[in-house]
């Protein structure tokens, strides 16, 4: 079977919902286990504005204490140039543009419309130094808008192609969508952009995303976005619940045969540690 790659998305999609403030020093640690466990890119940063996210607001800290494994790229999302020169001061090796496919979710989580968010990413592309990826939200349904258009989705994917993202992430941001809704996305998203640029990224709210892991995977995709310990969800999108587990994406590869290249030992004690970084109210 073939190689798949799991994008560890934990330290910033996994922790940025969080309620009580997380200390510096105890991300940096989750980040430096993980750079052992074998990823090859691992996002652990947001510079978004502290106002909108304050668990984020520690990021360029974040990005100074981690100790740095060679081959390992660390990846910050940036709404904005502010955010690209805060990125860049830290020294982030690849940062990350966010759209939506929705006119609702983008309101909500970016407060522009979905052209007003990707005129602003058009300078980042332009003045990144580093690799530029991008996401589109709300790929399936939207908390705010209901189902969404595949041909919405392959518009902004096909948008942040063109201003040179190296790969699109297809989020499902409240974890609802279905294998079917997967695939019909997927047919109209593979007609603009080849497989090998696209990356899944499932919240598992519904007990659906190894399914639609699978759907993907049918359709050519080999990079999916997971959470160690399942943690995440975005203040701006009621109701999503945890990313999809880093834990149970790498067994269900791992069973069908696919190489990963991590130690799962190693991802498994990562999950308990960002498990433990919940607050209290929230653990189950
Ligand atoms: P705004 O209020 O429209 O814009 O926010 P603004 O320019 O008026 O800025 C508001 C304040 O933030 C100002 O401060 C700015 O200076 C400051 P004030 O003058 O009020 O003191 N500011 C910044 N501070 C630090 N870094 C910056 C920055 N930019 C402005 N880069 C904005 C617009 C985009 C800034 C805001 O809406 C925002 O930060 N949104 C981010 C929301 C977010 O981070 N959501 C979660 C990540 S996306 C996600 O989780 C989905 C994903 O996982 C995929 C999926 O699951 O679908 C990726
Ligand atoms: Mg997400």
């Amino acid at each position: 079977m073939s190689a798949v790659e799991i994008f560890e998305v934990g330290p910033r999609d996994g922790l940025q919902n969080e309620k009580a403030q997380i200390a510096t020093a105890d991300k940096i640690a989750l980040v430096d286990l993980l750079s052992t466990a074998g990823f090859k890119r691992i996002e652990v940063a947001s510079f978004v504005s502290p106002k909108w996210v304050p668990q984020m607001a520690d990021s360029a800290e974040v990005l100074a204490g981690i100790t740095r494994a060679n081959g390992v790229s660390y990846a910050a999302l940036t709404p904005n140039m502010r955010g690209l020169e805060a990125a860049i001061a830290a020294k982030a090796d690849e940062v990350a543009v966010f759209a939506s496919a929705s006119e609702g979710f983008s309101k909500a989580n970016v407060n522009a419309t979905i052209e007003e968010s990707l005129a602003r990413f058009v300078p980042i592309l332009d003045a990144a130094p580093m690799p530029v990826r991008g996401y589109v939200s709300c790929i399936a349904e939207c908390p705010y808008d209901g189902p969404t258009d595949p041909a919405d989705v392959a518009r902004v994917v096909a948008q942040l192609r063109a201003m040179g993202c190296y790969e699109i992430s297809l989020g499902d941001t409240i974890g609802r969508a279905t294998p079917e809704q997967i695939d019909v996305m997927l047919k109209a998203v593979t007609d603009v952009c080849p497989p090998t640029q696209l990356a899944g990224h499932f919240h598992d709210t519904s007990g659906r995303a190894l399914l639609n892991i699978d759907v993907a995977l049918s359709h050519g995709l080999r990079v999916f976005d997971a959470a160690v310990g399942g943690l995440g969800g975005c203040p701006y999108a009621p109701g999503a619940a945890g990313n999809v587990a880093t834990e149970a994406v790498l067994a269900h590869l791992d069973a069908a045969g696919h190489r990963t290249g991590l130690d799962a030992k190693i991802v498994a004690q990562a999950g308990e540690m960002a498990r433990a970084m919940r607050s209290p109210k929230e653990t189950t």
